[in-house]
């Protein structure tokens, strides 16, 4: 057999195996898959040095043995292994009583925040299985909360767009802030004033205002307020 043929042989084979790991790699989620406890998945905890590291969010464990200067003993972010701390994503709590996986509480925009973090371990890490408890029942199947949990991440992803799309109707003012001379405000078209962002109670559960640039036109509408110390004309605002 000559060279060429083998080396012909050879890619085909390479390319078919790609091939096929491309078009029937089972999605994740589908596949059959271990199932953990609470006690199980704690001895995963990097300690022993034998074992993977496992961490769980929203119910998914992963294998994160590969980022163990982050997950492993002493690295920073240790308290997330063998357990689901789904809560501390977005909390950044980890002690104690924020080491949790519940999410009561937490604002859409927050749930999102989690959800998206699962799906960085699905990109990034291994799933291995399932946490029987809070997300997933004892066959594996998904519970309530967690559908609960998907479904409030959703409704932040819309709030979020439609927040978006709103205020891209409406420019922001530009700002600069430095340590000598502090923070200002200012437009290069219009008149700097404080807006209220009607969609964030409903994505955050809290207040909040943004500074927009409005025609001279706009500036009767209500719920506006022109900064402090600043007069109702000027184009620039110290913050
Ligand atoms: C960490 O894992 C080890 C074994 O791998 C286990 O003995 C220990 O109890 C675990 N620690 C916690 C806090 O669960
Ligand atoms: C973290 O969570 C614990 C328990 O819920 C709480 O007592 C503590 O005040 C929290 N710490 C911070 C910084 O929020």
């Amino acid at each position: 057999m000559g060279r060429s043929t083998y080396i012909g042989i050879a890619a085909a084979f390479a390319f078919s195996s790609f091939a096929f790991r491309f078009f029937f790699k089972p999605h994740q989620h589908h596949q059959p898959s271990r199932l953990f406890t609470v006690q199980e998945l704690s001895l995963y905890n990097g300690t022993d040095e034998q074992l993977p590291i496992f961490l769980g969010i929203l119910g998914s464990v992963f294998d994160v043995t590969k980022g163990k200067s982050h997950y492993g003993v002493g690295g920073a972010y240790n308290h997330f292994a063998g357990r689901d701390a789904s809560r501390a994503f977005v909390s950044g709590n980890f002690t104690g009583d924020g080491l949790t996986d519940t999410l009561r509480g937490l604002s859409s925009s927050e749930v999102k925040s989690v959800v998206e973090w699962r799906d960085f371990f699905l990109k990034t890490y291994t799933f291995v299985g399932r946490l029987v408890g809070r997300y997933y029942d004892f066959r594996g199947m998904p519970t309530k909360y967690l559908k609960n949990a998907e479904a409030k991440a959703a409704r932040g992803a819309q709030l979020l767009e439609k927040q978006k799309r709103e205020e891209e109707k409406i420019p922001n003012c530009n700002s600069k802030w430095s340590q000598h001379e502090g923070g200002e405000v200012w437009c290069d078209d219009g008149y700097p004033r404080l807006m209220q962002r009607p969609l964030e109670i409903a994505l955050t559960g809290k207040m909040s205002k943004r500074c927009v640039c409005l025609k001279e036109d706009e500036l009767q509408q209500s719920g506006l307020e022109v900064y402090e110390g600043c007069d109702y004309h000027a184009k620039a605002c110290k913050v």
